[in-house]
């Protein structure tokens, strides 16, 4: 492995190395040989990153003895559905993948969501590889084994936890993300630097990183989210903090019918307890300030067309209800949150102080 890879590795299932550097995809299968072994791999891809990417995978795979077969699905968080994930298992089936054979997730969030939960559930379980290829899949989603889909009532609402075989995250890939898409990664990176606190949360907070900057923040973020996936791997206490922002987030997805991207809706919903958190005395000034700055600095916008109303509406559904309450992600500080289990009813008035007025 070349000499500018960087390696996080992540104590959680049966362990596994993040790599983190250039020139990884185009020799995916060499590395994934000595992890994985040779087998039969079914690479799924979405509508864009496959004419990008997949040729240059599949040819690697093959080269180091591995059998690969591509499933290519619609772009978009709209694919991220029971209908997909039903025909990612029949595809595979058709392939005759067996108990040893292997899935690859070759892309962001919503491939590594969607690939990730098919290899969870096939013949009860078969290894699966997380390849990223979106900011936002390097530095949060390809670590730390959740994978789901949505379902018509909300985000996310179905799934497994599978920890990935192996991480191998090819910088090269962000070249070609468009800077919409390179933003919703940095608001996953803030959001863990609001968590993580310093060095890393100073470095996002002075807008987008230079290209050379990057693989040290995935690198950070990666190893932070690591420690708190192998504190709690099946997120019962601290890994909840990784949804800070994640309530009015899920919400505003759901709300826009899933045209408001995923970082975008965590980049405002991040804001929004943020406000909320200050206004209602649960941090002190100017802690919301420096979080909305950073965020902003990024290109990232920090408030929502939907009322507090029809947010707590929607977040009648979010996975982190139980019963009557919800528990919400509470930044304190830089570098310290705090989880707030509250009477569903109260969210309303949780959104409505964490509005910019
Ligand atoms: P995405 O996978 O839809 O990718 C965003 C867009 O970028 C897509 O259109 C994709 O085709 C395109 N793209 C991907 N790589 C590219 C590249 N290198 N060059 C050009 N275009 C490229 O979305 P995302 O932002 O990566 O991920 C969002 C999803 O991740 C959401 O569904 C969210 O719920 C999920 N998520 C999961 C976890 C987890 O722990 N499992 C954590 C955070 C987010
Ligand atoms: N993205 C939240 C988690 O992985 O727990």
């Amino acid at each position: 492995m070349a000499q500018s890879v960087q390696t996080v590795e992540i104590r959680a299932g049966r362990g596994y190395t993040v790599s983190i550097g250039p020139g990884l995809l185009g020799t995916c299968g060499e590395a994934l040989a000595g992890t994985v072994g040779r087998c039969r791999m079914a690479v799924a891809a979405d509508s864009t990153v496959a004419p990008l990417y997949l040729e240059s995978v599949t040819e690697s795979l093959y080269r180091a003895g591995f059998e690969p077969c591509a499933y290519v699905f619609p772009a978009g968080e709209r694919s991220k559905n029971l209908r997909t994930l039903s025909e990612l298992l029949e595809f595979m089936a058709s392939r005759h993948l067996t108990r040893t054979d292997c899935v690859a997730a070759l892309g962001g969030g919503v491939t590594g969501d969607l690939a990730g939960f098919a290899a969870g559930v096939y013949l009860r379980g078969v290894r699966f590889v997380q390849l990223p290829t979106t900011l936002l899949a390097a530095v949060d989603s390809s670590v730390g084994g959740k994978t789901a889909v949505d379902l018509e009532a909300g985000k996310n609402l179905a799934g497994v936890f599978l920890q990935p075989s192996a991480v191998l995250c090819d910088t090269d890939c962000l070249e070609t993300l468009p800077p919409a898409a390179f933003a919703d990664g940095a608001a996953e990176a803030v959001k863990t630097g609001v968590l993580a606190g310093e060095p890393l949360f100073s470095q996002l907070a002075g807008g987008i990183p230079e290209p050379e900057a990057l693989p040290g923040i995935i690198a950070r973020c990666v190893a932070f989210k690591g420690s708190v996936v192998e504190a709690d791997e099946f997120d019962t206490g601290v890994r909840r903090t990784l949804n800070l922002g994640h309530t009015a987030a899920h919400a505003i997805e759901a709300c826009s019918g899933y045209a408001v991207s995923h970082g975008r809706a965590v980049a405002m919903g991040t804001a929004i307890i943020a406000r909320a958190s200050e206004k209602l005395g649960w941090c002190a000034a100017p802690c919301a300030e420096r979080i909305t700055a950073a965020l902003a600095k990024n290109g990232l916008p920090v408030r929502t067309e939907f009322s507090p109303e029809r947010l707590a509406r929607a977040a009648q559904s979010d996975k982190k209800r139980a019963g009557g309450e919800i528990t919400l992600v509470i930044p304190e500080d830089i570098g310290r949150c705090a989880l707030k289990t509250i009477p569903v009813g109260e969210l309303e008035a949780v959104f409505a102080a964490g509005e910019e007025r």
